[in-house]
């Protein structure tokens, strides 16, 4: 039977010990800007929402570590967020959340949630270069040395859940590589999950979302100490330059693709549509309302985009208004009416 209180315990099992209740518990350090999506003129053929018919739609985009320690450490290897939120012409909001990893650890919330359990940072002293080499010849994802100050990490439990649950494969081992962006828009994110989309003959397709950076994807050398904290600094300093630039792609599911199962990639060779371009040219000055107080939520849709059945995104709705109470956020997108 589905366990009625599994959101709550997905937030509570996400709190680390080395975190901060007033704060998000993951994606805890973040930078905000805002701008305007311009749609594609193709993007209108394929779907329905406003933002994809009107000239223009002003955004706020939030930017993020994935880490919910509370200690910068932005040089760290790490899952970086993307929320972006569309401010609609009646006054309503929708949302985009998106992530560095293009597949996601789990298919199903309680999976997350045994996930979660196993790879709850413990102490952390890495591995000998013996039991690396042993791990390697067994095929096994060795864990990497710890960064300086580096005293508690998930890495340990999430690969021995992996280790056991092939679901988790993908995702661990790309986490396990993914590094440090030397920007927060010099990284792709992807929305990960299925949605999907109405045209205006009432067309429905499933989608997946992902924003590519103009500036193209570049991180910091692996070899060289890590800084701990620049990427707020380099967002503001680049965008009082010239704006940064994001493309919108949009990958068409065909029959058999997994549509709702965010761990499961699709085929490389999916149709892609170019559905706009956002444009970030300010950096909000109130960053406590406009960027940490703010709530985001994945289940923020409008007319012409629907959440698919997968069941990651529809706990997520319920685990993120959670989340924005305990911290009190403001305002959560489902309490304003
Ligand atoms: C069951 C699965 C998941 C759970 C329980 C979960 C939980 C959370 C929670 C509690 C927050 C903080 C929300 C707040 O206080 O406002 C959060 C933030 C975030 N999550 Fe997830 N998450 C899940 C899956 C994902 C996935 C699949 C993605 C990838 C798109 C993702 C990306 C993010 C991002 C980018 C943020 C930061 C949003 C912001 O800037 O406010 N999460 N998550």
């Amino acid at each position: 039977m589905d366990d009625p209180n599994i959101a709550e315990k997905l937030v509570e099992v996400l709190q680390r010990s080395d975190g901060d209740t007033s704060l998000r518990p993951v994606h805890t350090f973040g930078v905000s800007a805002t701008g305007f999506f311009e749609p594609s003129p193709i993007a209108g053929n394929f779907c329905v929402a406003e933002h994809f018919k009107a000239e223009k739609t002003n955004v706020i985009v939030r930017f993020s570590n994935g880490s919910g320690s509370a200690t910068i450490r932005d040089g760290w290897s790490d899952v970086r967020g993307m929320a972006v939120r569309f401010h609609l012409s009646d006054g309503s909001d929708t949302d985009l959340i998106a992530m560095t990893l293009p597949e996601f650890f789990a298919p199903t919330p309680e999976a997350f949630l045994e996930f979660a359990l196993e790879a709850s940072p413990a102490p952390y002293e890495g591995q000998s270069p013996w039991k690396k080499i042993l791990e390697l010849l067994h095929l096994r994802l060795p864990e990497r040395d710890p960064y300086p100050g580096e005293t508690i990490s998930p890495d340990a439990g999430a690969i021995r859940f992996a280790d056991k649950n092939a679901y988790a494969q993908l995702g661990v081992l790309q986490a396990a590589t993914i590094g440090a962006p030397v920007s927060y828009v010099r990284a792709a994110y992807h929305a990960v999950h299925t949605f999907v989309v109405t045209d205006p003959d009432n067309t429905r397709r499933w989608v997946r979302f992902s924003w590519q950076p103009i500036a193209g994807v570049l991180r910091t050398d692996p070899n060289k100490t890590p800084v701990d904290d620049y990427l707020k600094q380099e967002l503001v300093d680049r965008i009082a330059n010239e704006p940064a630039r994001f493309s919108l792609m949009m990958t068409i599911g065909e029959v058999g693709d997994d549509f709702n199962d965010s761990s499961r990639p699709w085929p490389p060779h999916r149709q892609r549509v170019m559905m706009g371009t956002l444009t970030l040219d300010a950096i909000p000055e109130n960053q406590e309302e406009q960027c940490e107080k703010l709530s985001f939520n994945p289940g923020l849709l409008t007319d012409g985009i629907e959440a698919s059945d997968d069941p990651v995104l529809h706990i997520r709705k319920e685990s993120y208004k959670i989340s924005s109470k305990w911290r009190d956020g403001s305002p959560c997108p489902f309490s304003r009416s």
